[in-house]
């Protein structure tokens, strides 16, 4: 499938030449009406100008727009024989990162402008943090102005190795470079003849052929209905942006929050009916039956529901002059549904410069916070990194009715123990990579993964003393899953200290060394559909906190074998801690190594008392109750 359009947003910094950049765009790739061309050609003749303000052609028409209406976000269009464009445009110099966000909800790549003569500035940084977080696939950095540099090919290459090394940090998949000339016109549409020493495309060849179709979720259908049609008595239709996946003519569908099956009917647009109607697209869906379905309900496909909670996990970013108040009460409007939230916890906020996490009691106007949310009705969600639109919400302050946050829901809240954080400078340094590799995308998602076997991938960790029963439990649990027809995968540290891990002892770098690893094929399995299940002493709260930090939100499921070391040295099912008493196993765990407790385990199971089956029974549950798998 081709894909025909191509969203994408731009970001600079005052001046950087972002209104410049894109009326070049429209004006090389003719997109403009004569009369537009003719009055900007006028104005810039009249005052003198050396080039054609281009920026003018941006500027006039959002100026024009600006009167009529009052959005944060403007659309603008374009189109080559080889794609269509939809440029999200954020007007406004001040409030850059509100602005990006708003424009940044469905783009698939972003623009960044980085002025030639300045280089990197902080907001540079800024702007790719954002890019990063709002996880938008395909980042290209545009250093332009390069004409007021004499086009030098080491002031270019200066900038795009700072950006390397700051990004180095982020999770962007890709990032492309271009050295360009707004105003002069170099590389933006044609490739320009003051660079020789530049032999890559132009930017816009870039736009045309890169690759975005992957990172759309075509898997989990989400409608969230934003108007009911009923025109007459024998039509009721149901109006809204198809936000994922696909959906077709019979496919049963269940309405949330009712709860409430039946089946689709039609799938209606303007041109007619459709056989498939898919992400993105603008619909009006009918149903076999009459069931309750009003504005804010969300459609969804029975089996592939979406998680259901009132506590939500997220990282927001305040758009408000208004500081952020930890006791105000705020409105949050997820997709179509409009509810009452409070934020119970700020677990600490972002510095885009160093891109530590610091204490904050409050969040001021573009700073980026990680918060404990609870809603006056639960929500029916994907994490963000699932599901880019019903992973997103917004804060709207009910005194005034001001959108004055954007939010990106990470999972159910649980209380984030804040130091056991995993850092991303510090999960960088664990998850190392040779020079010169690049990731090398599988030909299937977890997600079509996932399709296939009917459940979730996930990873259940297993901690607790050495002989406490967790491998007995884990593997009474993965017999289970099995007769219940579920892909899974058994680590076991004994069994992955032969071969794998067999250079490993167990000081405490060893351990940490033997969970990166085994953290690593856990998360590989869970990437595969699997549920892995991993049985680990695992007695550092820190290396788990690693192992949670590389698998997705909601898919990390710590299970604490708590049994106390009385019971364990009675039992001692290995004879290892009677030498371990005499002196004979060093850093033995519990006895001359330390064991810190999971503070907030996702289960407990009690080994010193529980029956092995029932604490299998007791895991099934809760993977049940989180929609892991099906009953
Ligand atoms: S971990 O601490 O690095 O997570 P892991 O789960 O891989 O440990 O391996 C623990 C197993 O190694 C124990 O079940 C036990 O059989 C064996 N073992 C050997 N020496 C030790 C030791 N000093 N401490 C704990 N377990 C040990």
């Amino acid at each position: 499938m081709t894909i025909e359009l191509l969203r994408f947003t731009t970001a600079g910094s005052v001046d950087d030449g972002k209104s410049t950049l894109i009326g070049r765009m429209l004006y090389d790739t003719k997109s403009l009406f004569e009369d537009q061309i003719e009055s900007v050609e006028k104005t810039s003749q009249a005052r003198g100008d050396e080039y054609v303000d281009l920026a003018l052609y941006t500027d006039g028409l959002r100026a024009e727009r600006e009167q009529k209406i009052t959005i944060d976000v403007a659309y603008r269009y374009f189109a080559t024989p080889k794609r269509k464009f939809i440029i999200a445009d954020t007007p406004g110099h001040i409030q850059y990162t509100r602005n990006m966000v708003t424009g940044a909800s469905s783009a698939e790549l972003a623009i960044i402008m980085i002025d030639a003569r300045k280089g990197m500035l902080t907001q540079s940084r800024r702007h790719g943090f954002i890019a990063s977080l709002l996880q938008i696939p395909h980042v290209v950095v545009a250093v332009n102005k390069m004409d007021l540099v004499d086009y030098d090919e080491q002031t270019y290459r200066d900038i795009v190795d700072d950006f390397r090394a700051f990004a180095s940090k982020l999770e962007v998949p890709s990032i492309t470079y271009f050295p360009i000339s707004a105003l002069a016109g170099d590389n933006v549409v044609h490739k320009s003849d003051n660079m020789p020493w530049y032999d890559g495309t132009p930017l816009l060849h870039h736009l045309e052929t890169v690759n975005v179709g992957a990172s759309r979720n075509l898997i989990d259908f989400r409608y969230p209905v934003q108007y009911v049609l009923r025109p007459n008595q024998n039509f009721r239709g149901y109006a809204g942006q198809i936000a994922s996946g696909r959906i077709a003519p019979g496919e049963e569908i269940v309405a949330f929050p009712s709860g409430l099956t039946s089946k689709v009917k039609e799938v209606v647009t303007m041109g007619g009916n459709l056989d498939e109607a898919v992400m993105g697209d603008s619909v009006v869906l009918t149903l076999e039956d009459e069931i309750d379905i009003s504005r804010g309900d969300m459609l969804v496909r029975k089996g592939n529901l979406p998680r259901k909670n009132n506590q939500i996990d997220a990282t927001i970013c305040w758009m408000s002059e208004t500081p952020f108040d930890p006791k105000a009460n705020y409105q949050l409007m997820h997709n179509t549904r409009l509810v009452r939230a409070m934020v119970t916890k700020l677990n600490y906020k972002i510095d885009v410069d160093t891109m530590k996490r610091e204490e904050a009691e409050g969040l001021q106007l573009n700073e980026i916070g990680r918060v404990q949310l609870t809603t006056t009705k639960p929500l029916f969600f994907d994490t963000y990194n699932k599901n880019r639109t019903t992973g997103s919400f917004i804060l709207i302050d009910s005194g005034t009715n001001n959108t004055v946050a954007a939010g990106m829901i990470r999972g159910v809240a649980r209380d984030v123990d804040d130091l056991l954080d995993v850092t991303k400078d510090e999960e960088a340094a664990r998850r190392q990579r040779s020079a010169n590799v690049m990731w090398e995308a599988g030909a299937l998602s977890q997600g079509e993964r996932e399709s296939l076997n009917g459940h979730e991938a996930a990873v259940l960790w297993f901690t607790g003393l050495s002989g406490s029963g967790k491998s007995t439990v884990a593997k009474i649990l993965e017999r289970k899953l099995f007769e219940m027809s579920v892909q899974t995968m058994f680590l076991d540290g004994d069994n992955l200290r032969h071969g794998l891990n067999g250079d490993l002892g167990f000081s405490a770098e060893d351990r940490a060394e033997n969970i990166r690893r085994v953290s690593e094929v856990a998360a590989l399995g869970l990437s595969h559909g699997n549920i892995v299940l991993a049985s680990f002493i695992s007695p550092y709260a820190r290396d788990r906190a690693f192992a949670r930090s590389i698998v997705p939100d909601g898919r990390f499921v710590e299970i604490y074998a708590k049994c106390d070391l009385d019971v364990l040295k009675e039992r001692d099912p290995k004879g290892l801690y009677a030498k371990a008493l005499s002196g004979e196993i060093p850093n033995f765990t519990g006895i001359s190594a330390p064991y810190e407790s999971p503070q907030n385990p996702d289960v407990v199971i009690e080994t010193g008392s529980g029956d092995p089956e029932d604490l299998a029974n007791q895991i099934l549950k809760y993977l049940i109750a989180k929609g892991i798998i099906n009953e």
